[in-house]
């Protein structure tokens, strides 16, 4: 049988993330009631860090502890991946001894080609150009807030980074629609859409991308990998800030969303952030139990 990759969020069928999302939160409410589950007893998931991380280390790490199994944690400082040994043959040793594994690396080709010599489940946890991991919980926690997120707005306020890709992809699974304001030279590189996703519109001006919308989401204007382009992208976001006034054009009852870290007083403003419509801390918590949910069902199937 194949194995089951998560390296884009268009990997999984509706079918699987409606499973996902059930699963999360049933998984979610054992661990509210201290509730025993362990699963993956015995199991291993090894984590490969080859950029910095607080929620996606600490979420898959816990996690796996949770669900009765292991997680080991490398990174290229001192593993042999920072000293060039090929990402192939790195697969091929590092998933004969565990039953899962999780990357979070540069370019999308290094773990497609990590993936492609894997013996076992691969998922993506960021890349320059996906985090499908971050936009599950994004979307199970619109759920738990406001239900079905089928037909509704969602505004994207920054550049055309790994969140807005993996946006992009959801809204198609989905079927919601989004608004994207992207600063100019930082915007969508058609090679990254698929040619029949329809379920986004362009807006110049950030302000008119968050009109009548069910929920704003923003991240740094600078990803990890671009530090060199600092500078020039604080003077090219100027004006998309997420402030009270946009959030006034969004609907009485939206939501904001922000993947973290945050700078508060450039991508958002500090009354949004810790402000009544925002669910960060809720998003941030729910990648602990959608991945406890992905790693379930990628080891073992649906249960
Ligand atoms: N949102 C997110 O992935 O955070 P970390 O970089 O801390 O893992
Ligand atoms: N777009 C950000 C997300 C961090 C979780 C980055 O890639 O640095």
């Amino acid at each position: 049988m194949a194995i089951k990759h998560f390296l884009q969020f268009s990997d999984l069928t509706l079918d699987e993330f409606e499973y996902l999302i059930e699963r999360a939160h049933v998984i979610k409410r054992k661990f509210k009631n201290y509730e025993p589950y362990h699963p993956l007893s015995d199991r291993t998931l090894v984590m490969v860090f080859e950029k910095n991380s607080t929620r996606t280390r600490l979420s898959f790490e816990a996690g796996m502890h949770q669900l009765g199994g292991a997680a080991i944690y490398l990174n290229t400082r001192d593993s042999q991946l920072g000293r060039g040994e090929p990402v192939e043959d790195a697969s091929q040793v590092m998933s004969r001894m565990c039953d899962i594994i999780m990357i979070r690396t540069f370019g999308q080709d290094i773990i497609e080609r990590f993936a492609a010599h894997s013996r076992v489940p691969v998922i993506n946890g960021l890349t320059n150009e996906h985090h499908p991991c971050q936009v599950l919980a994004d979307i199970f926690t619109y759920i738990e807030h406001r239900g079905s997120i089928a037909g509704k707005t969602v505004a994207w306020i920054g550049d055309a980074n790994n969140m807005l890709y993996s946006w992009l992809q959801a809204a198609q699974v989905f079927n919601f629609h989004l608004h994207v304001s992207t600063p100019t030279s930082y915007d969508i590189d058609p090679s990254l859409v698929a040619v029949d996703n329809t379920n986004y519109t362009l807006f110049a001006n950030p302000s008119d991308a968050c009109a009548d919308v069910h929920l704003v989401t923003t991240d740094v204007w600078t990803s990890m990998g671009y530090e060199d382009e600092n500078a020039a992208r604080l003077k090219a976001f100027d004006g998309w800030i997420v402030n009270p006034e946009k959030m006034q054009r969004a609907a009485p009852d939206a939501l904001f969303m922000h993947c973290l870290p945050a700078h508060r007083g450039e991508e958002v403003a500090a009354a949004v952030i810790d402000g009544p419509q925002s669910v960060v801390w809720d998003e941030a918590e729910n990648r602990l139990h959608v991945q406890k949910a992905l790693l379930e069902y990628l080891v073992l199937g649906r249960v």
